[in-house]
C-alpha cells in the first residue's frame, strides 16, 4: 500500500482533468450581466430624493396616498397659474433624426409642453438644428440592453422634468425611432379629458399592463430563482410597453420607489440574457401594484410586433410610409387613437415630412 502507485495517482489526476476544464470557465466567468455602477446609483438617488421632496404633495389628506390633487397645488393649496404641460422625454442612444418632424408637431404649442433628452454619452449626440431641442439635454449615463440602465435613464428623465417645471403634469417617454401620428392638440385633449370618472377625477396614466404573456415566466426568473421575492411574487409580475405617458402622481411614485427598484436592478443571469428586458416590467408592475385603477392598461404608442426579431419590432422603411399607414397605425382597441408609433428607420424622415401637414398633423 505504502509504495502505492504513482500510477494510480497520475491516473486520478488524469481523470480529474476534464472536470477542471469543465469547471474552470464556470468559476472564472461571471454568472450575471454587469450591474449598475454604484456611483451612478448614488448620484441618481440624490436626484430622485430632491425630485420627490420638491414634488411631494403637501395636499390635504395626503395620507390617502393616491394624491388626488396634483402636487403642484403648492403650499397654499391654490391651483398653479400655468396650464398643465406635457413633458416629452426622449430616451436615445443616437441622433434624434425625427427632430424636424417633432418640431412641426410642437410648433405653436410651446406654452403647453417641455422637452428633455437623455442620451447615452457614447452616442456623441449631435443636437438637432431645431429650436425646441436646444439646451434640453440632461445629464445622461450609459445605457445598454439587457440591463436596468434603461429604467434608470427613464427615472432620471422623470425626476428632471418633475424638478424643472411644476406645470409638467404628463410625462411622455419616447425614443429616437418614435414619430407622432396626430397633432399635439389631439394628444393634449386626450390626456386632459380622460379621467377614470371616479370620485377624484384623477388623470390616468397610459401604460400597457399585461399579466399573461407567454414569455412572462422566463422573464420573471431571468435574475435567478427567488430573486424577486418577497416584494414581487410571480402573480404580481407584469409586462407592458417600454414607452408610456404617466400622470404626475405616477411620475412621483416611480421616482420615489426603492422597494421594487432594489429587485429590478439586480442583473440578469448571463444564460438568461435573451429573457432580460427589465424596462418592460418595472413600470407596469409598480403601477399595477400601487394604483391599478389609475392606469388605462393600454399604451398610446403603436408598435408592430409582427415578425419581430431579437426583441426588435418591425422597423418601417421609406417605401412603407404613406397616409394610409399613418391612418392604420392610429387605429386602436382602446378608447383613444394611438398618438405615437415606432419604430421608424431614419430614412423615413423625408417621406414622413412630405405627409406631415396633409396627414400627420391633421385630425
Ligand atoms: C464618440 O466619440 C468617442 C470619442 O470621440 C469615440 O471613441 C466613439 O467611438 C464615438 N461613438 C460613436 C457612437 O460614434
Ligand atoms: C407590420 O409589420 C409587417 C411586417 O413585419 C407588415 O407586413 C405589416 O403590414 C405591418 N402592419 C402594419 C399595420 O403596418
Ligand atoms: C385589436 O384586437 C384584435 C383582437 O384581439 C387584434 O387582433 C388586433 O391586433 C388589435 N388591434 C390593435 C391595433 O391592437
Amino acid at each position: 500500500m505504502a509504495y502505492a502507485s504513482p500510477y494510480v495517482l497520475s491516473f486520478l489526476l488524469l481523470l480529474s482533468m476534464p472536470a477542471v476544464y469543465y469547471l474552470a470557465p464556470r468559476l472564472l466567468m461571471p454568472k450575471t450581466l454587469p450591474a449598475i455602477p454604484d456611483a451612478d446609483e448614488t448620484e441618481d438617488l440624490a436626484l430622485f430624493r430632491r425630485a420627490v421632496l420638491l414634488s411631494a404633495a403637501p395636499a390635504a389628506g395626503s395620507g390617502s396616498g393616491s394624491g388626488a390633487a396634483p402636487s403642484s397645488f403648492g403650499v397654499f393649496g391654490r391651483r398653479p397659474q400655468a396650464r398643465p404641460k406635457v413633458a416629452f422625454l426622449f430616451l436615445t442612444n443616437s441622433d434624434l433624426v425625427f427632430a424636424p418632424l417633432w418640431e412641426k408637431f410642437f410648433a405653436g404649442h410651446h406654452g403647453l409642453l417641455n422637452l428633455y433628452v437623455h442620451a447615452d454619452p457614447a452616442a456623441n449626440l449631435t443636437l438637432p438644428p431645431t429650436p425646441s431641442f436646444r439646451g434640453r439635454i440632461i445629464r445622461g449615463k450609459a445605457t445598454a440592453r439587457a440591463s436596468a440602465t434603461l429604467i434608470s435613464a427613464a427615472r432620471r428623465l422623470l425626476a428632471t422634468a418633475l424638478l424643472d417645471d411644476p406645470a409638467n403634469q404628463f410625462f411622455a417617454l419616447l425614443s429616437q425611432s418614435c414619430v407622432p401620428l396626430l397633432p399635439f392638440p389631439a394628444l393634449y385633449r386626450t390626456l386632459l379629458t380622460d379621467n377614470n370618472a371616479g370620485r377624484h377625477r384623477r388623470h390616468r396614466s397610459f401604460i400597457e399592463i399585461l399579466d399573461s404573456e407567454p414569455t412572462l415566466h422566463a422573464r420573471y426568473y431571468a435574475r435567478g430563482d427567488n430573486v424577486m421575492l418577497p416584494e414581487v411574487p410571480f402573480d404580481r409580475f407584469r409586462v407592458g410597453s417600454q414607452f408610456f405617458v404617466l400622470a404626475r402622481r405616477h411620475a412621483v411614485m416611480v421616482v420615489r420607489d426603492r422597494r421594487l427598484w432594489n429587485k429590478f436592478k439586480a442583473p440578469c443571469l448571463v444564460k438568461e440574457k435573451d429573457s432580460c428586458y427589465p424596462e418592460e416590467h418595472y413600470f407596469p408592475t409598480l403601477l399595477d401594484m400601487q394604483d391599478p385603477d389609475g392606469c388605462t392598461k393600454y399604451t398610446l404608442t403603436r408598435v408592430n410586433w409582427t415578425d419581430a426579431v431579437g426583441g426588435h419590432p418591425h422597423t418601417y422603411q421609406p417605401e412603407e410610409v404613406s397616409g394610409d399607414l399613418i391612418r392604420e397605425l392610429r387605429k386602436s382597441n382602446g378608447t383613444y387613437s394611438h398618438m405615437f408609433a415606432r419604430k421608424f428607420a431614419p430614412e423615413t424622415l423625408a417621406p414622413l415630412m412630405e405627409i406631415a401637414d396633409s396627414v400627420i398633423l391633421r385630425d
